[in-house]
C-alpha cells in the first residue's frame, strides 16, 4: 500500500508498486514516535505561520490550517489511542494525513519546503526539552530526600569505608552530602544538555536549506528556541543531543546503582543500621522470614539498559554518511526509554531513601572495634613529633598486637602504649574517642560535625529549602 496524505502520496509519485508488507511495518516509527505529536503539531503551526509571511499560504489558508491542527491537537491530547489504527509511516505522516483529511485542499500545501528530516529534528528537540524539565525535577526531588535524611540524623555516626573494610568513622550526613554532590553534578549535566538541545533546526529542508525564505529567526522566537543550527547539513544529522542526554543519564544511573549498592549492604543484618520500608522491598515466595532490597536491585539493575541506549545510539551515529540516513529513526527507541526509565528510577529511589529508617544505636555498635581509631593514633604521635612513617608503623604493629590479643585498641593498657612509646599519655583515651576523630576532620570538605552543618545548610539553599537557622 502507498502512503497517502488524504488522496495524494507523500511520496509516492515516482513508485509504479505497492511496499512490501513486511517492509512496511520494518520502515515504520509511528508506534514509537506517537509520542511526539504535540511538538509536531506545534512545530507545524510555528511553520504554517512562517510560510504564510513568506507568501505561501494565503491568511485563509493559514487559518485553516491552524484549526485543522488544533483539532488534531486535542484529539490527540483526549486520547493517544486514536493513533493506535493509524497505518502511516510516522508521526509526521500521520499528522499531515489527518490535516488533509480534516480540512482539505490547503493542507496539500504545509509541507512546502520542509523536510521531515528537519521535522523530525525540531519535534525530537521540542520533547527533550520538556523531558529534561522532568528529570531535573525528579533529581531534585531525590535531593531533597537525601537533604531531609541529614537534617534528621545530624548526630549519626556510621563507618566509613574504603575496599569495603571499615576505615574511619563518618558523620551519615556527611555520606548523604555525597551522593547530593553527585547528583548536583548531574543536574548541572542536563543543564548543559539543554543548552545544546536548546536551537532551532527549521528552515534546513531536508539537508540544504529552505527554499522558499521562511524566517528562521521568527521560527525560533515562535517555538521558544534560544538559537538556530547554524548549518542546515549537521541541523538534518545532528543527534549529539540526544547522545548527550542518554549520557549525562547513564551517569545518573551509575550513581542510583552505587547509592542502591551501598543501600542494600548498609541494610543487611550484618551492618543493621539501616532499615528499608516495607513500601519498598518484597518477600519471598518461599522463605517466610524474608525481606528482599527489590527496589534497590532494580535501581541497581536498570543502569544496564541505560548504558545500553547510550552504546545503542553511539553505534548508530558512527559511521554514518552526511547527511540525513534512515538509521537515524533507531533513535527513538534509545530516547524514550532512557527518559521512562531515568523518570521511574528517580521516583522510586526518592522513596527508597524518603522513607528509610536509620539505627543511630546499631551504627554505633558497628563502630567498635575494627580499629578504626587507628589513623588517629599516628596522627597522635604525630602531634607529638614523631614523623607520619614511622608512627604508620608503630601503630601498625599495636594493632597486630591488638588482633592478636583479640582487644580493642580503647583496652590496650597506657603502660603497653607507653612500651611502644613513652610520647604515649594520658590524653590518649581522648584520641580514641569517634566525637575526636571526626572533629579532627575539620578542614573544609571533611566530616568535622561544624563542617558538615555548613555543608548541610548551603546544600538546602542550593536547592531552594529552608536554610537551617530559619528552621
Ligand atoms: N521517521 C523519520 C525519523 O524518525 C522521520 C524522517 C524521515 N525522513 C526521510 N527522509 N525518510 O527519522
Amino acid at each position: 500500500m502507498k502512503r497517502k496524505v488524504g488522496a495524494v502520496s507523500i511520496w509516492g509519485g515516482r513508485f509504479t508498486q505497492g511496499m512490501d508488507e513486511a517492509f512496511e511495518r520494518f520502515n515504520s516509527s509511528l508506534s514509537l514516535d506517537r509520542r511526539l505529536i504535540l511538538e509536531d503539531i506545534e512545530g507545524s503551526m510555528a511553520y504554517a505561520e512562517a510560510l504564510e509571511k513568506a507568501g505561501v499560504l494565503s491568511p485563509r489558508e493559514l487559518r485553516r490550517i491552524l484549526e485543522g491542527l488544533g483539532e488534531i491537537r486535542s484529539r490527540a491530547q483526549q486520547d493517544l489511542n486514536f493513533l493506535a489504527e493509524a497505518k502511516d509511516e510516522d508521526v509526521h505522516s500521520f499528522v499531515e494525513a489527518q490535516l488533509v483529511e480534516t480540512i482539505g485542499e490547503a493542507g496539500l500545501k504545509l509541507h512546502t519546503g520542509r523536510s521531515r528530516n528537519d521535522q523530525v529534528a525540531v519535534d525530537t528537540r521540542l520533547f527533550l526539552k520538556k523531558a529534561i524539565g522532568q528529570v531535573q525535577q525528579g533529581l531534585k526531588a531525590l535531593m531533597g530526600e537525601l537533604l531531609n535524611q541529614a537534617r534528621r540524623h545530624t548526630d549519626v555516626v556510621i563507618p566509613g569505608y574504603t575496599h569495603l573494610r571499615k576505615a574511619q568513622p563518618i558523620l551519615l550526613a556527611h555520606y548523604l552530602l555525597a551522593y547530593f554532590e553527585m547528583f548536583s553534578r548531574d543536574r548541572e549535566r542536563f543543564e548543559d544538555c539543554f543548552r545544546r538541545t536548546d536551537c532551532m533546526p527549521l528552515g534546513a529542508g531536508a539537508l540544504a536549506g529552505n527554499a522558499f525564505a521562511v524566517d528562521r529567526e521568527a521560527l525560533r522566537r515562535k517555538l521558544d528556541f534560544a538559537r538556530m543550527t547554524a548549518n542546515s547539513l549537521d541541523a538534518v544529522s545532528d543527534r549529539d543531543y540526544l547522545v548527550d542526554f542518554v549520557s549525562a543519564g547513564s551517569l545518573t544511573l551509575v550513581h542510583l546503582s552505587r547509592l542502591a549498592e551501598d543501600l542494600i549492604f548498609f541494610s543487611t543484618p550484618e551492618c543493621g543500621w539501616v532499615e528499608l520500608s516495607d513500601q519498598v522491598t518484597t518477600g519471598s515466595s518461599l522463605m517466610p522470614q524474608k525481606k528482599n532490597p527489590d527496589s534497590l536491585e532494580l535501581l541497581r539493575g536498570k543502569s544496564g539498559r541505560i548504558i545500553g541506549n547510550l552504546t545503542r545510539l553511539l553505534v548508530l551515529l558512527k559511521g554514518l554518511p552526511l547527511t540525513y540516513n534512515k538509521d537515524l529513526q533507531e533513535d527513538k527507541e534509545a530516547l524514550f526509554d532512557t527518559l521512562d526509565t531515568l523518570l521511574d528510577c528517580l521516583q522510586v529511589a526518592q522513596v527508597v531513601v524518603g522513607t528509610l529508617k536509620i539505627d543511630a544505636e546499631a551504627a554505633r555498635r558497628t563502630l567498635e572495634g575494627d580499629f578504626m581509631a587507628a589513623t588517629d593514633l599516628a596522627d597522635y604521635l604525630v602531634r607529638k613529633g614523631m614523623p607520619f612513617r614511622e608512627a604508620h608503623q608503630l601503630v601498625g604493629r599495636i594493632v597486630l598486637e591488638c588482633e592478636g590479643r583479640r582487644i580493642r585498641l580503647s583496652e590496650l593498657p597506657l603502660s603497653r602504649y607507653r612500651q611502644f612509646s613513652p610520647l604515649f599519655a594520658d590524653d590518649l583515651v581522648e584520641t580514641l574517642s569517634v566525637r575526636h576523630s571526626l572533629e579532627a576532620r575539620s578542614v573544609p570538605g571533611g566530616t568535622a560535625p561544624a563542617r558538615v552543618a555548613e555543608a548541610l545548610s548551603r546544600a538546602e539553599q542550593s536547592l531552594g529549602l529552608k536554610n537551617s537557622s530559619e528552621r
